[in-house]
């Protein structure tokens, strides 16, 4: 009984029950081709006065000029609350280069201090609208996307999760996913993956995930139909497009392949499964 109070006590302690602020505007629609997001604030008027978390949301098409919808939604106050009471942003964009057009989402939560949500929303609104992303997808394009009928193109090779030349099938493209952390090396996954599924086959996503001031997690993951498309080599130019427009803002450093731990572990697991079997 006293461990369990002393426990609690803790929870309390460590977590203190916040209320803040945050505003909640339903289904806004905002003018894309204007550069800042003006919310008109006759759809915020309504403001709660103690939720735990500001929750916004926000999902933009990146080169249409209709206007788009944006939605700020308030997570009401039993959210969970873990960390060190940091917010937390991910945004994700979406390049298809066969079919479709380039979107963006912000998911931002924070409970730091009233109407928190606001002003990081509108920034990273506005850092994401100055890209021209026609040049962005001719760019990736080039790398990536062979945009031949099927019918006539010729089966692919594609870096395997070795890291190895394999020639695929007709049907296969290839994909790489590359994880940049600051401080730490860079690491590549790459594979090869079948391409019957729905909707755009050949593109790519970045998305980042930051906690707080301090940090920082990038994820560029693709899939592309050119021969050898998921090469480190075109990796790394991949990788150098997102520094030059700012999306990235550390140095490639040098660069791991997962392959290699994934050898060691499996290595580690053959060794003890045949240590176990004598
Ligand atoms: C959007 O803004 C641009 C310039 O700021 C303007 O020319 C255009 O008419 C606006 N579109 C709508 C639908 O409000
Ligand atoms: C905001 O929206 C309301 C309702 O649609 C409209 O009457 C008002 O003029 C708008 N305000 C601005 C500044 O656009
Ligand atoms: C974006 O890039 C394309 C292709 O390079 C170019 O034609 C267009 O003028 C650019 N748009 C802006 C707004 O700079
Ligand atoms: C494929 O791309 C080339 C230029 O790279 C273009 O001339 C051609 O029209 C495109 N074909 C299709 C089917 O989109």
């Amino acid at each position: 009984m006293v461990l369990i109070s002393i426990f609690l006590i803790i929870i309390i302690y460590l977590h203190p029950i916040s209320a803040v602020k945050c505003p909640s505007c339903i289904d806004i629609c905002i003018n894309t081709t204007s550069t800042s997001l003006s919310i008109n604030e006759s759809y915020c008027d309504l403001i709660i006065e103690s939720a735990a978390v500001c929750k916004s949301e926000l999902y933009v098409e990146l080169i249409d000029t209709y206007p788009a919808v944006i939605n700020y939604i308030t997570a009401p106050s039993n959210a969970l609350i873990t960390g060190n009471a940091d917010s937390v942003l991910v945004t994700t964009i979406n390049i298809p280069l066969d079919i479709g057009n380039p979107y963006g989402s912000f998911i931002y939560d924070c409970y730091d201090e009233d109407l928190c949500n606001n002003k990081i929303v509108q920034k990273q609104y506005e850092e994401l609208h100055v890209v021209n992303y026609t040049e962005l997808t001719i760019k990736l394009t080039e790398l990536l996307y062979n945009n031949q009928s099927i019918s006539k193109r010729q089966p692919i090779e594609c870096y395997n999760r070795n890291n190895q030349i394999e020639q695929c099938s007709i049907n296969r493209n290839c994909q790489a996913t590359l994880i940049i952390e600051q401080g730490r090396s860079d690491l590549l996954i790459t594979t090869s993956i079948s391409d019957r599924r729905p909707g755009s086959l050949v593109g790519l996503r970045l998305r980042s995930k930051s906690v707080g001031n301090d940090y920082k997690k990038i994820t560029i993951s693709y899939t592309c139909n050119k021969n050898r498309c998921n090469d480190p080599v075109i990796v790394r130019q991949i990788r150098q497009i997102f520094f030059d427009i700012g999306f990235i803002n550390s140095k490639a450093n040098s660069l791991k392949f997962l392959s290699i731990i994934l050898f060691i572990t499996c290595l580690i697991i053959n060794i003890c499964t045949r240590f176990m079997s004598y």
